[in-house]
């Protein structure tokens, strides 16, 4: 049976940008956990079978970065909730859409880490998340957000975004209070390097149980996942 695979949502898409960095440290978390029911996986690899694999509770962890998807401004004439649920692809009609729903339903779960944008979530993620409803509905989804105080408000309202989508959003949700991590001036290339995270930081979530948290969400997942997908 193969691993389920869990995805790690990388959600603003500016240049230069902090979002790769959290998302690479909730990785790290995640698969350090020896409570989490890992099958060790590459974060870059994108091959999930594994034939010798027998245990049901299984999951992978992939980093999906929606500033390689190329998607524009929702510009699709239908209603995606309206399409049929056995097999939507084929009714959009754009190929950038068609190529999000099939890497969408290719992952049994999510963990969105997104920034507070102006009180709420990034537009890169909304749309995102508008172009496609049967890939999300009935699978289950955590959050994890930053921002000066942690991205709450961020938090609440991707939870009724994601609750629209009908996703099962499990309880726990992080937030990063990000203080001393910034991006450093100049830092403009195309090439994207990696900010490191301040140790100021990395110590307040510690002592916060951000960390805790993450594997408590991470958790929650696994049991979600046990549960099947609701459809
Ligand atoms: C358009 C915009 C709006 C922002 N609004 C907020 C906000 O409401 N609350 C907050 O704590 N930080 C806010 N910030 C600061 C971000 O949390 C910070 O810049 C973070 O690095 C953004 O993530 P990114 O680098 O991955 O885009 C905002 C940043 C931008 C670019």
């Amino acid at each position: 049976m193969p691993a389920k695979r869990i995805a790690i949502v990388t959600s603003s898409t500016r240049r230069p940008r902090l979002n790769p960095t959290i998302t690479h440290y909730i990785y790290d978390v995640l698969l350090a956990d020896p409570t989490i029911p890992t099958n060790h996986h590459p974060a870059t690899s994108t091959d999930s079978s594994n034939s010798t694999d027998t245990d049901p509770r299984h999951v992978i962890f992939e980093i999906l970065d929606l500033s390689t998807q190329s998607l524009p401004l929702y510009d699709e004439s239908v209603i995606p909730a309206s399409l049929p649920t056995s097999n939507p692809a084929p009714h959009y009609s754009k190929a950038h859409t068609r190529a999000w729903s099939n890497t969408v339903q290719k992952y049994d779960a999510f963990i969105f880490v997104t920034p507070q944008y102006n009180w709420s979530i990034p537009a890169s993620l909304k749309n995102a998340l508008d172009y496609l409803f049967h890939e999300w509905k009935g699978k289950p989804a955590g959050i994890v957000t930053y921002g000066s105080r942690g991205g709450v408000k961020a938090a609440e309202h991707l939870r009724g975004i994601l609750t629209g989508l009908r996703m099962r959003v499990v309880g726990t949700a992080p937030g990063l209070p990000v203080k001393y991590t910034g991006l450093p001036v100049g830092m403009l290339s195309e090439e994207e390097e990696r900010v490191e995270l301040d140790k100021r930081d990395l110590q307040g979530w510690r002592e916060a149980g951000v960390e805790g948290m993450m594997r408590n969400l991470g958790m929650e997942l696994v049991c979600e996942l046990d549960k099947g997908v609701s459809q």
